[in-house]
Parts: C-alpha cells; sequence; structure tokens
C-alpha cells in the first residue's frame, strides 16, 4: 500500500475493539480524518469478527493480519513483525489503539520503535491484578502512547499516579457512544435465541476470562452455580471457553443453555432483557448499566469500579454462595441510580477532533 503520511492508522483484532473502533471510524470519517483500518486477524469466526464489522458498519479492513491464535508469545511477536512492516509501508502519522488485548500491545511497541505517535482509546484503566494479561497490556501500551484516551476520571487518576499527566484527556466511553447509537438497530426479543424465555424471563452469561477459564476450579464452580440458578441461563459461549469446559470435562448442565457467540445488535436486546447479567466481561459490566440490567461480575476485582460505586455491578468472583446472593439480591433490590460516569455518549467525536488537532500540530493542551 503507498504511504499516506496524513492518515492514522487504526488497529484491531478482537471482538470488542471492533465495538470501540466502530464508533471511532465513524467519527474519524464525519472530521475528514483518512483512517487505514488494521485487522490482526486475533479474532477470525464469523460471529467473533465479521458480524461485528456487517453490524455495526464498519468499513472492510483495508488489511487483515491473519495473525489468529496461539501462545501470548507468539501471537503478540507475530502481530509485532507484522504490524511493523505495514508501518514502515504505509507510514501513518498516528497509530490509534484500542483496549487492553495482545493486538493493542504489538499496535503499540511496533508505532513507538517507529517514531510514530500512538493514540491508546480506553487508556488508564488498570485492575492491579498484574496476574491479568490485560493488565500488562494496558501499562506497557500507556507507557508509550502518546494520547491517552481515558474513559472515565478514574482512569485519569490511575495515570496520574503512574507520573503519566501529559495528553490525558477524559473523553467518556466510545462504549457508551455505542450503546446508545446501535440500540435503535436492536432486534426484537421473539426473533433471538431468548425469545422463548420472555422479558426478564432469563439471566444472561458470559464467560472468557484466563483466570476463569484456565483455573478448572473456578471454571466448575461458575459452572455449577450457573446450573442451579431460578431461571434459564443463556450462555453465548466464547470459543475459548468451549475448548476449556471440553479440556476439563465439564458438561454444561441445569439451568445452562448454551448458544454461539451473538451479534452485537442480538446481544444489546438479550442484556436489556435478562433479569440479570453474570459475566467475566470487562465490557458486558457498562453495558448492563448502560441498558438497565444489574450485573453479578465472576470476578475479583473489576476495572470498571463506578459501576459497583453506583450499585449496579457486584463483584462475586467464583464463589457459588457469593454468586446466588447477589443474583437473589437484585431481585429484591433493583438498582436505581442514574450512572454518569462513562461520558454523554460523545467520546468518539472528542476523540476525532483530538486525533484531528494532533495531526496538525495542536493537540498539546487541547
Ligand atoms: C482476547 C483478549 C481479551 C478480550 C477477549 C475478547 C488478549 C490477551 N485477550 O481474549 O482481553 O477480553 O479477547 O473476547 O488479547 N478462538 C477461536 N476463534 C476465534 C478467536 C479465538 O476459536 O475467532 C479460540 C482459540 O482457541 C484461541 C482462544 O479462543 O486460542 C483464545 O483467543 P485469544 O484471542 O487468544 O484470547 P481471548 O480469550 O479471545
Ligand atoms: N459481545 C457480543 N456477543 C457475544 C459476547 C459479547 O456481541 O456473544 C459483545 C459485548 O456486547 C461487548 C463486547 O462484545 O460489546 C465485549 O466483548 P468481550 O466480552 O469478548 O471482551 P471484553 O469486553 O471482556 O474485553
Amino acid at each position: 500500500m503507498a504511504p499516506r503520511r496524513k492518515s492514522v492508522m487504526s488497529i484491531v483484532g478482537a471482538r470488542p475493539q471492533f465495538v470501540k473502533a466502530a464508533v471511532v471510524s465513524r467519527a474519524l470519517d464525519t472530521a475528514g480524518v483518512r483512517e487505514v483500518l488494521v485487522h490482526t486477524g486475533q479474532h477470525y469466526d464469523h460471529g467473533m469478527s465479521k458480524v461485528f464489522f456487517d453490524e455495526l458498519d464498519i468499513p472492510e479492513p483495508d488489511i487483515n493480519l491473519g495473525i489468529g491464535s496461539g501462545p501470548h508469545g507468539r501471537q503478540t511477536g507475530l502481530m509485532l513483525q507484522a504490524l511493523e512492516k505495514v508501518m514502515m509501508e504505509t507510514e501513518p502519522a498516528l497509530v490509534i489503539i484500542y483496549g487492553d488485548t495482545n493486538s493493542t500491545l504489538a499496535a503499540a511497541i511496533a508505532a513507538a520503535k517507529l517514531h510514530i505517535p500512538v493514540a491508546h482509546v480506553e487508556a488508564g484503566l488498570r485492575s492491579f491484578n498484574m496476574r491479568m494479561p490485560e493488565e500488562i497490556n494496558r501499562i506497557l501500551s500507556d507507557r508509550v502512547s502518546s494520547i491517552l484516551l481515558c474513559p472515565t476520571e478514574t482512569a485519569v487518576d490511575n495515570l496520574n499516579r503512574e507520573g503519566i499527566k501529559e495528553r490525558v484527556y477524559n473523553v467518556g466511553d466510545v462504549m457508551y457512544d455505542a450503546a446508545l447509537y446501535y440500540s435503535g438497530r436492536a432486534v426484537a426479543l421473539d426473533t433471538t435465541c431468548a425469545g422463548q424465555f420472555g422479558e426478564k424471563g432469563f439471566y444472561l452469561a458470559t464467560l472468557h476470562r484466563a483466570e476463569n477459564t484456565d483455573d478448572a476450579a473456578r471454571l466448575e464452580a461458575i459452572m455449577s452455580v450457573l446450573a442451579s440458578l431460578d431461571k434459564p441461563v443463556l450462555l453465548p459461549l466464547h470459543p475459548r471457553t468451549r475448548a476449556r469446559l471440553a479440556a476439563s470435562g465439564i458438561t454444561p448442565e441445569g439451568a445452562v443453555r448454551v448458544v454461539e457467540p451473538v451479534g452485537y445488535l442480538e446481544m444489546v436486546t438479550l442484556e436489556r432483557s435478562a433479569a440479570a447479567i453474570l459475566t467475566d466481561s470487562g465490557g458486558m459490566q457498562k453495558e448492563a448499566c448502560f441498558h438497565g440490567t444489574p450485573c453479578v461480575t465472576l470476578r475479583d476485582e473489576t476495572e470498571w469500579v463506578e459501576t459497583v460505586e453506583a450499585g449496579w455491578n457486584i463483584l462475586a468472583g467464583a464463589d457459588a454462595v457469593t454468586i446466588s446472593a447477589a443474583v437473589m439480591f437484585f431481585r429484591k433490590h433493583p438498582p436505581q441510580k442514574r450512572l454518569e460516569a462513562f461520558g454523554d455518549g460523545k467520546a468518539g467525536d472528542r476523540i476525532a477532533g483530538l486525533v484531528k488537532k494532533s495531526l496538525t500540530g495542536k493537540a498539546r493542551g487541547a
């Protein structure tokens, strides 16, 4: 591809990054900023990748590196090598990275070593658990980024505490923008895989975090409490978890109804219609609150502390008693408080504005 000095390059690879990039790509287009979109190929199944591009009107990636799955070192290393080549050929003026996946880290390192400025969307999140691969990816990516686009004030504070104070902006959460923008396109409940359960007639669960899937005891504990809940539990199953369940000899049973991963628009309907959401997903903890559904988080800590503080989210880890007590608590005490920590739905526009200014050398202090 011919050099495009005044273009920006966005790097995506995994499901949540497609949702974030959908918002930013549209805002960049509106702002007249040329974007080269690179897909690392980290996620590649139709239901984990293409469906998001189709449903969210994300432009077809200019380049798909087709890296695929693998252990962290191999996957990140192959991405780094391939991204470096693409960046050297394309010479973007700025690289935009999203979130905290291996695709994020590889892009951050490739760009920083080529002296290309990096803008990090969802900068400053911290779980303070260095055993999470995502925590390592976030800290390292933030360290080499030159525009830090934080979703919340907590994220700004986290960066400040680490001594990162320059070009740190609270722009709001692009996933909130997405929730508002795409809600109007959500499908009717009776056309979804939860149609037979009816409004509030089911719980929605997702599970993919390494700390749960790669620990047989935690995985078994979570699956058994889901099986024992008092309503059907719809579980759109991440391929990682499917593989781990099979390897651990765990068969989903009782209340659990396993389905394939669903597209974003179907997911919005499921999130709105569920009686509660049980998840270890980062994005879904927030979406639960955005759509007015209580969330039980199957982790020991969260980056999205505002959701817990506002009473929409209970951290239950993998403990069966705590998980079922949290579900029962929400039945008796549905959360009421409005959640305002995630911005005004215009994070994408703010990001595009800052990116545009940086291309003309005016972002500092913007
Ligand atoms: C990755 C991110 C995680 C993010 C999640 C979103 C890292 C370290 N982790 O985790 O932060 O929350 O994406 O979903 O980057 N697989 C398929 N088909 C696919 C994709 C994956 O079968 O299209 C299977 C493969 O067996 C693969 C496993 O899922 O080994 C894990 O995929 P990977 O992308 O490495 O990590 P995720 O668990 O998806
Ligand atoms: N999602 C989806 N279908 C699914 C599971 C998740 O559309 O079957 C969406 C979800 O609504 C959110 C994003 O994917 O927008 C979150 O991705 P995931 O949970 O895989 O990653 P995380 O947010 O934990 O990094």
